[in-house]
């Protein structure tokens, strides 16, 4: 099975946990793209009754062009379960998100839901995070300035570009720089540093965050619960 097969195979397996009248927050990415198609095809063939919130704006175009009720994350009072990627999970469930730069809106849906799945090909599980960039949405007023801090501090920034070399813009019109680090050994400390900083929105560290993690291997998804 390629990549696709393993995210596809894991999106359709976490609908299971979705519920009848239950109030859902949807990630974003490649792996929750198989999710809500999946979540979209219930709704219409088999009467599932959700009402969804979103973190990006792809997400919700997605959701809204497949007939699933959408509401404002303001307009619900809770969030039963929101489904999402991981661009990294490490042996204490610990996580790295942001590749597709929703993180700030992921992790606003994510500390205000009741339960957190992630959905990962089997490739996103390590034992220590960091080979993969550590993103970080910063707001464009002074970013240079945020930029020069984090790169005294020896964490290797790097602005996110596009393919035709533009910044990244995220939906709420900030950028992105990521941190090459290689290895996080102490993901909380670095946490409290990032959450410290000035022009830092927020940074791609999910920590003590996810219930249940969904993993799409050669065999039938790998679940695992009640992680906390
Ligand atoms: C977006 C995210 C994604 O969930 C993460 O990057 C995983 O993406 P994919 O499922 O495409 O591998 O955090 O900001």
């Amino acid at each position: 099975m390629d990549q696709n097969e393993l995210k596809k195979a894991a999106g359709i397996r976490s609908v299971d946990f979705i519920k009848d009248g239950m109030t859902v927050g949807l990630g974003t990415g490649s792996t929750v793209f198989f999710m809500v198609e999946e979540l979209g095809r219930r709704v219409q063939e088999e009467g599932l009754n959700v009402q969804c919130v979103t973190t990006s704006d792809r997400t919700w175009d997605q959701a809204v062009n497949l007939g699933i009720k959408m509401l404002d994350v303001n307009d619900v009072d809770h969030i039963d379960i929101t489904i999402d990627g991981a661009d990294e999970i490490d042996d204490n469930y610990q996580g790295i998100k942001g590749g597709g730069a929703a993180h700030l809106k992921e992790k606003i849906v994510a500390l205000n839901s009741k339960q957190v799945v992630w959905i990962v090909d089997q490739s996103k599980i390590v034992h220590t995070l960091g080979k993969f960039p550590l993103p970080t949405e910063v707001i464009p007023f002074g970013s240079q300035k945020t930029f020069d801090l984090l790169e005294k501090e020896g964490l290797s920034p790097k602005f996110r570009t596009d393919d035709q070399g533009e910044l990244v813009k995220t939906d709420s019109n900030n950028l992105v720089i990521d941190l090459y680090l290689n290895e996080i050994k102490h993901p909380h400390l670095l946490a409290k540093y990032l959450d410290g900083i000035t022009g830092i929105v927020e940074h791609g560290l999910f920590l003590d965050m996810v219930n249940t993690v969904v993993i799409g291997n050669e065999q039938a998804p790998k679940v695992i619960e009640n992680i906390r």
